[in-house]
């Protein structure tokens, strides 16, 4: 048996997000509390939905301090405020962490408790209050995603929730809000929606369904990304991601990731990167590790990505074309740096690896690594 588990609504489009007042007031709601980041807060995308509750007379307060990889003091504060201002709906706005830590907020209102209590598979009883989602990049998919991350900052570990009743009502996909997005932004958000095509794609939790929308995710992200960094103003453009992110979202939110959000998600808990810059590095060497159990897969997407570069070439060739297609695609835009640019320490990968084997999204990997395998990767992309 599959399951196939998205938003209730789901909203594409210019000035969709002038609909967030009215599924508010059709559903009872009239205090929201704003979640979003701070460099959000600044750029003015909040303030576009504070205009729209302000023109309906809906009440709201704003949470603006959520961390590039949310912690766990980000959700009790939101929560604090979101008690004390007697508050019945929540809007989060990001293009990840701010969504994560709405989500989190979202249960711990309705079911009470501790974070820990909730860390798994589906452990809270009662859904979370209405819950609307502006997503800000393409993508992290979040916003259609039940699962959230937020980071033990003692521990330096990431506590993972996957929860039905964390998922939002509806999300919105409006393209005006990402046309002022800095160039690193879209590129590492964009190379987290490849990311997700491609570990969906080969994972074991894929199914027919999640891999055609893995490859349709894949179609626009090589189509689209390269031009997007050249032209950030095109709405086409941001509104192609919109739909290649969604499409991915969809695909791995269903079948799961693998290794390499294992591995990235080490390396936010720990140093604090973003997330889909972490994936874009280490993305061509999990590649190359998997390919000795995926090279049917990956020449499969060779040949429907780039058949004029395939031609009657072998299945092992064609694999090597897809890893280089994915190198010279991050060459383009910036993400193919190491991690050693980065700020990530040598003598931490035994650690990180450690960590990695911990991390749930291992066990969908088509391989299962050992240790020593994973502190290799590290090496190879430091
Ligand atoms: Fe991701």
């Amino acid at each position: 048996m599959e399951e196939f588990v998205i938003p209730h609504m789901n909203k594409f489009g210019a000035e969709c997000i002038n609909e967030i007042a009215d599924i508010a007031i059709k559903n009872g709601c009239n205090k929201a509390l704003i979640i979003t980041g701070p460099n959000l807060e600044r750029i003015g995308i909040s303030a576009k939905i504070k205009n729209i509750l302000n023109d309906a007379n809906l009440e709201y307060v704003v949470y603006a301090k959520v961390k590039s990889n949310p912690t766990k003091n980000n959700v009790y504060e939101a929560l604090k405020l979101y008690k004390d201002e007697c508050c019945n709906f929540i809007i989060g706005i990001g293009g990840g962490s701010p969504n994560d830590c709405t989500k989190a907020v979202g249960i711990l209102a309705s079911n009470g408790g501790q974070l820990e209590d909730y860390v798994g598979l589906n452990k809270s009883e009662k859904k979370a209050p209405l819950t609307m989602i502006v997503n800000t990049t393409a993508g992290t998919a979040s916003e259609i995603s039940r699962a959230y991350l937020i980071s033990d900052d003692e521990r330096q570990e990431k506590l993972i929730f996957k929860d039905i009743n964390a998922l939002a009502y509806c999300s919105f996909n409006d393209p005006e809000l990402m046309t002022e997005l800095p160039a690193n932004i879209t590129a590492s958000t964009g190379m987290d929606a490849l990311t997700h095509a491609i570990e969906s794609y080969v994972c074991k939790g894929r199914y027919t369904l999640t891999n055609k929308m893995a490859v349709a995710a894949m179609e626009l992200i090589f189509e689209n990304l390269r031009e997007i960094i050249k032209d950030p103003l095109s709405i086409e453009l941001r509104e192609n991601m919109i739909y290649a992110q969604f499409l991915a979202g969809m695909a791995f939110c269903n079948s799961g990731v693998g290794l390499v959000h294992a591995m990235a998600h080490q390396l936010g808990a720990v140093y604090n990167l973003p997330h889909g810059l972490c994936n874009a590095i280490l993305l061509p060497y999990v590649m190359k590790y998997n390919n000795k159990t995926c090279e049917l897969e990956y020449a499969h997407l060779a040949k429907r990505l780039f058949p004029d570069k395939c031609g009657e070439k072998s299945n092992e060739e064609c694999a090597h074309i897809l890893i280089r297609e994915v190198v010279s695609l991050s060459e383009a835009i910036g993400t193919s740096i190491k991690l050693r640019d980065i700020g990530v320490k040598e003598g931490d990968f035994k650690l990180l690896a450690e960590k990695s084997l911990h991390d749930g999204n291992i066990y969908k990997n088509p391989i299962m690594p050992s240790l020593e395998d994973i502190i290799d990767i590290f090496k190879n992309a430091y």
